[in-house]
């Protein structure tokens, strides 16, 4: 795995995963801009959300979204279509012929992480690190008994950043492959023994945690800031 950061950022090889990060308490005026890329279900959800902030922070997710799918199809971020797959996974409809472009995306607190590619299943997790964390949280968290046990271990200082690695490994790893969470917790699957995968720690800023996870093989990872 490597990085190709000097490119268009928007042209995909096939060989190439491209990740964005995004903050999403961004101005109002902002926001305006991106509701209005919002279908009547997102808008209705957002409309469900009991927290002005939470919506907000929705909203950009999803306008960011709609706005990173538009710079890699050509269409107009309020006309993109997203539909899922048996799993509940989203994936895009109506893509122009011969572009199969996959894509994931995670969201957490303030931040949200997406990751494109063609033709190969990506699964990205990012987490937000929590100022009341505590020992509850990794007890709590149906990881396998000997890694809570072995987090549980691991010096106070590097404590929860420990934890989040994990977490986001399985989260990630489930996102790519559908077989879902409860494979990767207590079913005590190892993502490391996850055959025909792998997997990329996203940098970490702000205490942010997260993993991309793709198919095992030669991949150029780039990751970038969207709207900085
Ligand atoms: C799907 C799931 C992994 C999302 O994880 P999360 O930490 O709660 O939330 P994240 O912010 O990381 O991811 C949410 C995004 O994942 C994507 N997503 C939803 N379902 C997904 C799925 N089945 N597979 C991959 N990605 C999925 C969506 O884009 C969603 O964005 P949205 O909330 O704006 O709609 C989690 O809800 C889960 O485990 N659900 C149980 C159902 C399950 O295990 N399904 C099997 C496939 S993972």
């Amino acid at each position: 795995m490597s990085n190709r950061e000097d490119d268009d950022p928007f042209a995909l090889a096939p060989d190439d995963i491209h990740v964005w990060l995004s903050w999403l308490d961004v101005p109002r005026e902002r926001i305006k801009d991106l509701t209005a890329y919002l279908s009547p279900d997102e808008l209705d959800r957002a409309d469900r959300l009991r927290f002005e902030a939470d919506r907000r922070r929705f909203v950009a997710a999803r306008g960011i979204l709609r706005e990173l799918c538009c710079n890699h199809t050509g269409t107009p971020p309020e006309q993109i279509r997203f539909t899922a797959d048996d799993h509940g996974k989203p994936r895009l409809a109506d893509l122009p012929p011969g572009l199969d472009l996959c894509f994931n995306v995670s969201h957490s607190g303030a931040a949200a992480a997406y990751a494109f590619a063609l033709g190969a299943e990506v699964g990205i997790d990012i987490e937000a690190p929590r100022p009341d964390f505590d020992d509850a949280q990794i007890e709590a968290s149906l990881l396998p008994p000997d890694l809570i046990a072995r987090l549980l271990d691991a010096p106070k200082s590097i404590r929860q950043e420990a934890f989040l690695e994990e977490w986001t490994a399985r989260e990630a790893l489930a996102k790519a492959t559908g077989l879902g969470m409860a494979h990767y917790l207590a079913g005590g699957v190892d993502p490391a023994d996850e055959v025909g995968w792998q997997s990329w720690d996203l940098p970490k800023v702000r205490g942010y945690v997260g993993t991309l996870v793709m198919p095992a093989g030669k991949w150029y990872v780039s990751c970038r800031q969207w709207g900085a």
